[in-house]
């Protein structure tokens, strides 16, 4: 009869260990036994950047990255993305089930008594540079937000969690368009509770003389769409840095902000803002053979941006929803003339034994910018739009995080690489007294 275990044989000393396996997985620790000597500290595994390591138990998102399958607590992506709305969503990530009618109004209704902020974010947005980034102005006041909710760092309040989690899916658009409207020198728009979490987002980004904005219905639920695809990704950069620094029971906005910073860069929720500037870069269609030439003969150090995934080793299924999207968009917006260079670069690239090779396809960001921008979003304003839906991603993940009783403080080992011990210089002047005493010309 098979048995579940992995025999290993320690080569070194002959001895043989057998090692439970349990959902695909054997436990790293249980490899310390491994010991070729008293002070032997026993074996490690070694994973940079975790390719093959899972660090937790998770029942919130599924994905099938070589069939590219998205599931959010079982149901598709695409179902989700036609049938389903980015509030019941996220009413789904965080409870594990799909709300009743009753249940999604009342949830609704939570959301909608959020949206505000209060008054003195707004002078501390207006405290950032006319041209800082967007990113950079909504992570810092999101970690800013911790100061205003104390009571959010009881972590372990269900109560109080999940009052702050509200609070936080309720006011990142908010935030988010506070930074747009700063960075445009437009007067700050207030939420709209009348609106829809898309329509009301809208209202806030575009609302200039009108009384009311009322948003164009096709890009209302474009955008909706958009939010559902972005809402959780599993074990990301972001929402490990989540779980990684929830783990310190730190309170979640300041979490939050955290796994927003880790969203800013370029391999991640940056991606989108990239694959902009390369399509420009491009500039036409017939430049479309010689850059594919340029990213082979770059050998990784020149990319198709919005091409690649660490799991997706197929079309993402969230691009297939996108790229249908754009359609609907560009029909009210008119197309975007990009699109015609981003469905050449795909052409080619599909063809190509470089791409093939390495399974490379396009990722959500591929053609999301395109649709952003044909909405009217600036460049710099794209991963914010990706920072507003992911909030809810981020959150479910982070609840699940401290209702395991396996998860402690995240705290990886290392293979330590550097000097051995050796003796500081004897006779060496004391730095602190240079640094004291170096004197400084005041006039
Ligand atoms: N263009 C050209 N070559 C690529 C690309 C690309 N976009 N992505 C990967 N490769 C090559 C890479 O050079 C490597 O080649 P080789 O085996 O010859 O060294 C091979 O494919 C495997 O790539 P990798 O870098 O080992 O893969 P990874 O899992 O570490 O990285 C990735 C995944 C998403 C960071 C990477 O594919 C990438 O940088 N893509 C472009 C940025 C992008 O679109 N990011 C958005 C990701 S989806 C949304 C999100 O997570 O936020």
């Amino acid at each position: 009869m098979s048995k579940n275990t992995l025999t290993i044989t320690d080569n070194r000393n002959g001895k043989s260990y057998e090692i439970p396996i349990s959902d695909g997985t054997i436990r790293t620790s249980d490899l310390r036994q491994i010991k070729v000597g008293a002070d032997d500290f026993g074996l490690m595994g070694y994973d940079p950047a975790y390719l093959n390591t899972a660090s937790c138990r998770s029942a919130i998102t599924f994905i099938d990255g070589d069939k590219g399958i998205l599931r959010y607590r079982g149901y598709p992506i695409e179902q989700l993305a036609e049938q389903s709305s980015y509030l019941e969503c996220t009413y789904l990530l965080l409870n594990g089930e799909l709300p009743s009618e009753q249940q999604l109004h009342e949830f609704i209704e939570q959301v909608t008594l959020h949206t505000f902020v209060h008054e003195n974010i707004k002078s501390f947005i207006q405290g950032f540079r006319y041209d800082a980034h967007p990113m950079g102005m909504f992570l810092s006041t999101i970690g800013a937000l911790s100061t205003f909710y104390p009571e959010a760092k009881n972590v372990y309040d269900h109560a109080v969690r999940t009052r702050n989690i509200i609070r936080l899916v309720a006011k990142v658009p908010t935030i988010a368009a506070l930074a747009y409207r700063h960075s445009l020198g437009f007067p700050f728009v207030y939420p709209d509770n009348s609106l829809s979490f898309a329509g009301n987002f809208l209202a806030m980004i575009k609302k200039m003389a009108e009384p009311r904005y009322k948003p164009n219905p096709v890009l209302e639920r474009a955008l909706d769409v958009l939010f559902i695809l972005h809402a959780d990704h599993e074990q990301n950069c972001s929402t490990s840095t989540m779980r990684a620094a929830g783990s310190s029971l730190v309170d979640p906005y300041s979490a939050v902000a955290a796994a927003s910073a880790a969203l800013y860069g370029p391999l991640h929720g940056g991606a989108n803002e990239a694959v902009l500037l390369m399509l420009r870069d491009i500039g036409s269609v017939n430049n479309v053979p010689n850059f594919i030439k340029e990213v082979k003969e770059g050998k990784g150090e020149k990319k198709l941006m919005g091409f690649g995934h660490r799991v997706y080793k197929n079309y993402d299924p969230r691009a297939k929803v996108i790229k249908k999207l754009a359609d609907q968009v560009f029909e009210v917006t008119g197309k975007n003339p990009l699109l015609d260079i981003a469905i050449e670069l795909e052409r080619i690239a599909l063809q190509d034994e470089y791409f093939i090779k390495r399974k490379l396809y396009p990722n959500v960001d591929f053609y999301s910018g395109l649709i952003y921008e044909a909405m009217g979003f600036p460049r710099d304003f794209f991963t914010v739009l990706f920072a507003i839906p992911r909030t809810i991603g981020w959150l479910a993940q982070w609840g699940e995080m401290l209702e395991d009783g396996e998860q402690k403080i995240a705290r990886p080992r290392q293979i330590y690489v550097g000097q051995e011990r050796r003796e500081y210089p004897a006779g060496r002047p004391h730095p602190f007294e240079a640094e004291r005493n170096r004197g400084f010309d005041i006039g």
